[in-house]
C-alpha cells in the first residue's frame, strides 16, 4: 500500500489550491453506516454557518491571507488553517478547522494530531464544545493527559515495557510506574505530524503522517503512520489509521478524546451503553490478568444503557483497581474489518448523543478518574470524572498475552483500523 506523505507544513500556508482527491474506499459496513445517516442534528439558529449551509461544498475559489490564514471557501462545509504556536525548537504548529453543513465543527492541530475543540449542536440547536482541551500550545506541552490525541505506537499498557518477538527481547520506555503507557515518554501524542487538509463533495478532513524511526521509545522498525480524520455532512467524524513497517513491531493506535457532552461538570449522569459481554480484568498497575470476565451481574454491565455513575462506587475489586472504570471491554470474538458499536452515550440535559463505532476488537472505557481539578482549559476546570474516553483498540498488554488477538505488524502488511464518532441529538 502506498503511504501518502503530505506536503510540508510551510506549504500549507502558502496559498496552494486544495487538492481534491478520491479517498480510499471504506468497507461495506462503513458505507451502510454512512447511508443510514443519523438522527437530525439541528442547525444552530441564525448562526453564520447556517446561513451559508447551501453553498457549494466543492467551490475551490480560495480567499487567502498568506500571513495568518488560508481558507478554501466561505461555505459551511469548509476547512481553514492557521498557526497555533511554535515548539521550543522553533517548528511551527498548525491548527485546521473543519466545518460541515450542520453546525459540527472541529479544530485539530498537527502536534499529536490533537482534536482541541469539537462543536456540536444540542437538542435545541445551541452549539457547544464537547471535548476537553486547552487554549494554547504551551498548555499542551506542559501537561496533557492525552486530551484529544492520537495514541501510538501502542495504546494502553505493556507490562514493564517488555516483550519478545521471535526470541528477541525489547525494552520500551516506561512512563506509568514500571509499565509502558500510550507509546512511552514521547508517544505519537507528542510528535509533530505532517498535516494536509482536503475537501470532497460531502466531507472535509485532514491527512496526518508521521514516520516513527527504528528504536523510537524502544520499538523495532521504521513505522510509517497515516491517520485521516474526515468530517462528513452525515455528522460523523471518521478516523482511519494505517501503518507499515520494515521490522515486525507491535502496533495499537487509537484516539484519546475526552468527552463531556454537557460541555462541563461531572460525566456521571451521562447514560452509557457498551454492547460488550466481557472485559479483560486487570491486576496491579492495570495490567490484564489474561482472563476474560463476564460483565453480567457486575458494575461493568453496560449492555443496557445506564448512568456512568450508577454503579461506579459499588464495592468491586476491578473498580477499586481502576479507581473507577478504566477497563477494556471486548466487542468482538474475532478480528475483522466489520464496524461495530463500541459505545453510545446520551447526555440528558443537552440531548446530545455520541456513538463510537469501530472495527477494533475492544474499547477502553476510562471515566476520567485521574482528573482532579488541577487542570483548566477553555475556561473549564477539569474536575474528577468531568470527562470520559472511549478508546477503540486491541487489548492492553497483548505483546505479553498469547491468548489475546495479535497486535504484531510485519513487513509487507498494512495495519488498518477505523474509528467513527457519530453525533446526533435526542429530545
Ligand atoms: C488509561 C488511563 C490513563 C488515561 C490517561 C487511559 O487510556 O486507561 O489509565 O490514566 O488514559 O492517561
Amino acid at each position: 500500500m502506498t503511504i501518502l506523505i503530505s506536503s510540508r507544513l510551510g506549504e500549507t500556508r502558502q496559498g496552494q489550491a486544495v487538492t481534491l482527491r478520491p479517498r480510499k474506499s471504506f468497507s461495506v459496513a462503513m458505507l451502510l453506516l454512512l447511508l443510514s445517516g443519523c438522527g437530525p442534528v439541528p442547525q444552530p439558529a441564525a448562526s453564520p454557518s447556517a446561513q451559508t449551509a447551501a453553498a457549494t461544498p466543492a467551490a475551490s475559489a480560495a480567499t487567502t491571507d498568506p500571513h495568518t490564514m488560508k481558507q478554501n471557501n466561505h461555505a459551511a462545509l469548509s476547512w481553514q488553517s492557521k498557526v497555533f504556536g511554535q515548539l521550543p525548537d522553533g517548528r511551527e504548529v498548525t491548527l485546521v478547522t473543519l466545518k460541515n453543513n450542520h453546525g459540527v465543527e472541529l479544530d485539530v492541530i498537527n502536534y499529536g494530531g490533537i482534536i482541541t475543540r469539537l462543536i456540536t449542536p444540542d437538542a435545541t440547536g445551541k452549539p457547544g464544545d464537547i471535548v476537553l482541551g486547552y487554549d494554547n500550545l504551551s498548555q499542551y506541552l506542559d501537561n496533557n493527559p492525552y486530551f484529544g490525541a492520537i495514541i501510538g505506537r501502542f495504546g494502553n499498557r505493556i507490562a514493564k515495557g517488555q516483550f519478545a518477538i521471535d526470541g528477541k527481547s525489547y525494552q520500551l520506555a516506561t512512563n506509568d510506574g514500571d509499565n509502558h503507557l500510550h507509546g512511552g515518554v514521547q508517544g505519537f501524542d507528542k510528535k509533530l505530524w505532517q498535516m494536509q487538509p482536503f475537501q470532497q463533495a460531502d466531507s472535509v478532513g485532514v491527512e496526518l503522517s508521521y514516520l516513527s524511526p527504528d528504536g523510537e521509545e524502544g520499538y523495532p522498525g521504521n513505522l510509517q503512520v497515516k491517520v485521516i480524520y474526515t468530517l462528513t455532512n452525515n455528522n460523523e467524524l471518521q478516523m482511519q489509521f494505517q501503518a507499515t513497517t520494515d521490522q515486525t513491531t507491535p502496533v495499537n493506535l487509537t484516539q484519546h478524546s475526552y468527552f463531556n457532552l454537557a460541555g462541563a461538570g461531572s460525566i456521571l449522569e451521562h447514560q452509557l451503553e457498551i454492547p460488550a459481554a466481557q472485559i479483560t480484568p486487570v491486576g496491579a498497575g492495570l495490567i490484564p490478568t489474561g482472563e476474560l470476565q463476564a460483565v453480567a451481574g457486575t458494575p461493568f454491565d453496560f449492555r443496557t444503557a445506564k448512568a456512568i455513575g450508577r454503579d461506579i462506587e459499588v464495592e468491586d475489586a476491578q473498580l477499586k483497581l481502576g479507581l473507577g472504570y478504566d477497563h477494556n471491554f471486548v466487542l468482538k470474538a474475532t478480528v475483522d474489518d466489520s464496524l461495530v458499536l463500541a459505545g453510545r452515550v446520551l447526555e440528558p440535559t443537552s440531548g446530545r448523543v455520541l456513538e463510537v463505532w469501530t472495527d477494533e476488537p475492544a474499547v477502553q472505557f476510562y471515566s476520567g478518574n485521574f482528573l482532579d481539578g488541577s487542570l483548566t482549559g477553555k475556561g473549564v476546570q477539569y474536575g474528577h470524572r468531568s470527562g470520559f474516553c472511549l478508546e477503540p483498540q486491541h487489548y492492553p498488554d497483548t505483546p505479553n498475552q498469547s491468548t489475546f488477538p495479535s497486535t504484531l505488524l510485519k513487513p509487507g502488511e498494512t495495519y488498518s483500523a477505523q474509528i467513527v464518532y457519530r453525533f446526533s441529538t435526542k429530545s
